[in-house]
């Protein structure tokens, strides 16, 4: 027999503890709460998006092991039926999420693909050196010696990146030789556990990049239609659904998606990043959950990651295959400009105008500081340009003030 959902807050609930309460979080915590599930949703602040629709909430420090242990056996003790632990960020106490998790603790997807992936040194080793998987050339490095040596052993363009980091921070392009310092000091300030070490990769000339969002589910392995995405400064700017591919490169990112997912175990969503060049497919990152431009799939897919990745955590079924899209779609990030407390929204008239699919999603956060995710727009259109299009201009006419 299947999963048996009971009544949020008794001993029949399922209950999800999310680690990491942002947007993507938030949509996990609805399409869980859509199926009847109790939320406890946990962030670093108060206030954050996924606990404004969540059954608890919980402010702990997630990297901190001590403080991470003492909420999940506080929730462990609390009578339910069924206990999933969510990660929906990467800086999280893995060692003891793995810890937990040996003692019997359920990790979505694992608790090792969480560990692995928090850290590029391990998801880089496991797909280059373990599964063989095409990637760009690159060194690890824990000075500025050995990166003005890396920067010289694989030419320039580079990029240098902290092992530990994500939207592109403390990640800079290394264009002359002598940029090596700059690169160091850079990542240095912008890792995310301080000073520490870097990757140097190889520039890729990419065609463009994708993300595959690959769903591992109790039926199988399924696929969305390839999203193309744009990044500026290392952080996503616009995606679009679905990404036009060659045969030949559609089969070579649809078989390097099942390696790597396979590799990683567990059920769950997986945002795989490519970058694509002819015919060619190069393995670049995965995150073990959904992806941030994979928000495009709200207007996409009858069934988004979100819902896609309740369904396949709760081991309910998720169609084979390839995930049907409805439309193309579009999305574009509303982003903040200065810094702020409780921001305001204005220009919905004009943004929600733009067209009969026109969404715009605002995230809610309590404070608004430059270069900060704070909404998306939705679009859908005859292809990919038009929804872009579409996308661009609502996002444009959203404007978010402060003070
Ligand atoms: N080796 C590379 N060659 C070309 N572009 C790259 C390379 N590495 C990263 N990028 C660009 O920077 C973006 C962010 O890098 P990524 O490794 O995904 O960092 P993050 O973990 O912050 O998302 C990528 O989506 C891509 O556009
Ligand atoms: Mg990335």
């Amino acid at each position: 027999m299947g999963i048996v959902i009971g009544t949020p807050n008794t001993a029949g609930a399922v209950r999800l503890v999310l680690l990491g309460s942002g947007e993507l979080g938030r949509e996990v915590a609805l399409e869980a709460k859509r199926l009847g599930c109790e939320v406890l949703a946990v962030d670093r602040y108060a206030g954050a998006p996924a606990m404004q629709v969540a059954d608890r909430d919980a402010v702990i420090d997630m990297t901190d092991p001590q403080a991470l242990r003492a909420l999940l056996e506080a929730e462990r003790a609390r009578p339910c039926a069924h206990l999933l632990v969510v990660p929906e960020i990467e800086a999280i106490a893995t060692t003891e999420l793995e810890r937990l998790e040996a003692e019997g603790m359920r990790v979505i997807p694992t608790a090792r693909a969480a560990r692995l992936t928090m850290d590029r040194e391990g998801i880089r080793r496991l797909a280059a050196e373990e599964l063989g998987v095409a990637t760009s050339p690159y060194r690890f490095c824990d000075s500025l010696q050995e990166t003005q040596a890396a920067v010289a052993a694989l030419g320039v363009p580079c990029v240098v990146k902290p092992v530990m980091s994500s939207s592109g921070k403390g990640q800079s392009l290394v264009e002359a030789q002598d940029g090596a310092q700059a690169a160091w000091d850079y990542a240095q300030a912008g890792g995310r556990t301080g000073a520490g070490r870097v990757i140097v990769e190889g520039f890729v000339a990419f065609d463009y990049e994708i993300t595959l969002l690959t769903v591992r589910h109790a039926g199988g392995t399924s696929f969305c239609a390839p999203i193309g995405h744009v990044q500026v400064d290392g952080d996503y700017r616009e995606s679009w659904q679905p990404q036009p591919m060659s045969e030949a490169a559609r089969a070579a990112a649809v078989a390097l998606a099942t390696t790597i997912t396979d590799a990683l175990g567990g059920t769950g969503i997986f945002g795989v990043e490519l970058f694509v060049r002819g015919d060619e497919v190069l393995f670049s990152e995965v995150s073990p959950r959904p992806h941030d431009t994979g928000m495009v799939t709200m207007a996409t897919q009858t069934l988004s990651e979100f819902a896609l990745h309740a369904r396949a955590i709760l081991g309910l079924p998720v169609p084979a295959g390839e995930i049907p899209l409805n439309t193309p779609g579009a999305s574009a990030v509303v982003l903040a400009a200065e810094t702020g407390d409780a921001p305001r929204y204005e220009g919905l008239e004009a943004a929600l105008g733009v067209g009969p699919d026109a969404q715009v999603r605002i995230f809610g956060k309590p404070d608004a500081r430059p270069g900060r995710r704070m909404g998306v727009a939705l679009a859908t259109g005859s292809g990919p340009d038009q929804a872009r299009e579409r996308a661009r201009r609502i996002a444009g006419a959203v404007r978010v003030v402060t003070g």
